[in-house]
This record gives structure tokens, C-alpha cells and sequence, in this order.
């Protein structure tokens, strides 16, 4: 098989090109630079689907989280853009190919359930229409749907809060936990959808192999656990205390309240129909996804130092 991967070049991307690579499966890129086993969006705008596809995978999108980046309109269209008009790019590319490929993956977010303190959502559950994030959750899925008459499977992988050593929120909360300085946010009550890299890139790759899978799978632990529950196991697993709250203005503050919400509140997302389908999570428990993330960190820290 030959897969075709918008946005492949991120943090995701690498471990997801990593894991198809060792079960024998070639990667091109789609990316906004062009370089070796890639191709740009306008190259896929004018030539189609490079020959051979016999999957794509819509992973692209503009950081949300960047604190460097102001909440403001143009911020939010590039948000929107980078990932509904891209994922639309695709579906347009697998609409027009002599022989479209087997399988469409695409990226959305558990931003599309409403935060609540009790409920608890699977992939049935309704949401989609209740602020910026959510719709944008919407128009993001309903980008990668292809009319029924183009015969390609369809899987939409809704994903938590990542965890890796190497990108995403692990990143940016290293340093003030390695400096004992970290502590649960806000209230610490709120819910926190999370799960390991290894495993959003082994449900994409589970759901590009495997011809039974199609529909919505979300992306998330089997594990639920709170922020504070995360923050605690993450600074043991560190061998840190954790005792210096963040305040929740302060996240208001450096993201805006719009932004803010995505850290201060969160949903009970259960992978019921990604356990349904036959996934095995590698990482299963939080105790071992923060192991694995903080002592590779650590050691990496020391010897690079
Ligand atoms: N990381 C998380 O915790 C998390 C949680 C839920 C959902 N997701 C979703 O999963 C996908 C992959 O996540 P990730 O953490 O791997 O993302 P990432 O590393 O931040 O970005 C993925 C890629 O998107 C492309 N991109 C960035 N800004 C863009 C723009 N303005 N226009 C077009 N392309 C742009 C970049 O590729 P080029 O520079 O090569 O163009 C980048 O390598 C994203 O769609 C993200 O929203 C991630």
C-alpha cells in the first residue's frame, strides 16, 4: 500500500510515518514546503492524487494551542482553513482520480463533545454545534465525506490530547515540571481526554489496514482521567511534586477565554467503538503512558546535556 498523508510532517505525522514504514507501507507527504517523498497542495491542486495511492490521511492544521499567536479572526481562519480546506483538497483529489484509493482517514477533535462534569460521550454521541471548536469539529468531518458514489472507505479518528515526548502538549509543560514548578490547572476537576502518540498513530494505521473499520473512532485512553489526576501521575512519573496550581485567568489570559475553555474544561470521551472494532492500546493506563513519555524526556534531558 502507498499512503498519501496531509499534514504528515508534524508531530503526529512522524510516528504515524514511522509505524506505516515498519508494516511496510510508503508515505508521501502532502505539505506547504516541498521536499523529498513530498508533494505541495498545489502540486495535488493541479496533478490530482500522486499513482498508486491506496490511502490518504488528513492530519493537517495550524497549532491552536500557540501561545505565541494572538486569538484574533485571522489566527482562527487559519485554524479553520488548515484544516477544513485542506481535508476538502483531498476529498476533491479522491473524487477526481481514475482509481481513488481505498481508504480516506481524517483528523477531528473531542472538541467536537460538550464539556460537562458527568456525561460521558462515545462516538454516538451527539455534539458538533455548540461553540467555535465544535463546528469547526463539524465542517472538519463533513469536509472528509465523500459522496457515495466514489468507492472509498471512510474513517474519522476524534482525537484527545496527545501525549509524546516529542511535540504537543508534553512539550510545553516539560520545563516548569522538570523544575518542580508544575501543578494542575484550574480546578484541576475538569475532565482530560488524553492518549499517547503511539496509539493515535496505531488507530489511524489499524483503521487504514483493516477493511472492517470505518465511521467515527475516537482517540482517546481507555482511562479517563482528570487534570489533576493527569498532573499528578505525570509529576510522580517524574519524580516531582506537583504543587503550584496554574490559576484559570492565567490561561485566559495567555489564550483567551474562546481558547482557554480547551484546557479548562473537558469531556468524558470513552473509545468505545475504536475497542469495538479490534484496537489494542498500547498505552491503555496513564501510570505507563507518563512513564513513557517523562523517563524517555529525562534521559534525553541528561544525556544531552
Ligand atoms: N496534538 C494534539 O494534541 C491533537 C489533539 C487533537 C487533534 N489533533 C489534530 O491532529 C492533527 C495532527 O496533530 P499534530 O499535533 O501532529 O499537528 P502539528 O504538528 O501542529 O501540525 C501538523 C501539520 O499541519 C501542517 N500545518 C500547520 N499549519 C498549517 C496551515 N496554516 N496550513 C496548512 N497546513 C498547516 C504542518 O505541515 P507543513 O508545515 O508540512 O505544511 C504541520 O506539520 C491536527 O489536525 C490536529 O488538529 C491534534
Amino acid at each position: 500500500m502507498s499512503v498519501l498523508i496531509g499534514g504528515g510532517t508534524g508531530f503526529v505525522g512522524r510516528h504515524l510515518t514511522k509505524l506505516l514504514a515498519e508494516n511496510g507501507l510508503k508515505v508521501t507527504v502532502v505539505s506547504r514546503a516541498a521536499g523529498p517523498n513530498k508533494i505541495t497542495w498545489s502540486d495535488l491542486q493541479r496533478t490530482g492524487l500522486p499513482d498508486g495511492i491506496t490511502a490518504v490521511v488528513s492530519m493537517s492544521g495550524e497549532n491552536i494551542l500557540n501561545p505565541m499567536k494572538r486569538w484574533n479572526e485571522s489566527f482562527k481562519q487559519a485554524v479553520w482553513s488548515s484544516r477544513v480546506d485542506c481535508t476538502q483538497s483531498l476529498a476533491n483529489a479522491i473524487c477526481q482520480a481514475t482509481n481513488p484509493p481505498k481508504v480516506l482517514v481524517s483528523m477531528s477533535g473531542v472538541g467536537y463533545y460538550k464539556p460537562d462534569p458527568t456525561a460521558e460521550y462515545d462516538e454516538d454521541s451527539p455534539g458538533g454545534d455548540f461553540d467555535y471548536l465544535s463546528e469547526l469539529c463539524t465542517a472538519w468531518e463533513a469536509a472528509a465525506k465523500l459522496p457515495s458514489s466514489v468507492s472509498c472507505r471512510q474513517a474519522i479518528v476524534r482525537s484527545g490530547v496527545v501525549l509524546g515526548r516529542d511535540g504537543g502538549m508534553i512539550q510545553q509543560i516539560y520545563w516548569p515540571f522538570f523544575l518542580g514548578a508544575g501543578g494542575r490547572i484550574g480546578s484541576g476537576a475538569q475532565w482530560f481526554p488524553w492518549v499517547h502518540v503511539a496509539d493515535v498513530a496505531g488507530i489511524i494505521t489499524h483503521a487504514i489496514i483493516n477493511d472492517h473499520v470505518s465511521g467515527v473512532l475516537n482517540a482517546v485512553a481507555p482511562e479517563p482521567a482528570t487534570n489533576a489526576e493527569f498532573t499528578k501521575a505525570f509529576a510522580s512519573a517524574m519524580w516531582r511534586p506537583s504543587i503550584f496550581p496554574v490559576p484559570g485567568f492565567v490561561m485566559n489570559t495567555v489564550y483567551g477565554p474562546e481558547r482557554g475553555k480547551v484546557i479548562l474544561e473537558g469531556q468524558k470521551v470513552i473509545p468505545k467503538k475504536t475497542l469495538e472494532s479490534g484496537y489494542k492500546f498500547a498505552f491503555p493506563d496513564l501510570k505507563s503512558a507518563c512513564q513513557d513519555v517523562s523517563q524517555m524526556l529525562t534521559i534525553t534531558s541528561v544525556s544531552g546535556s
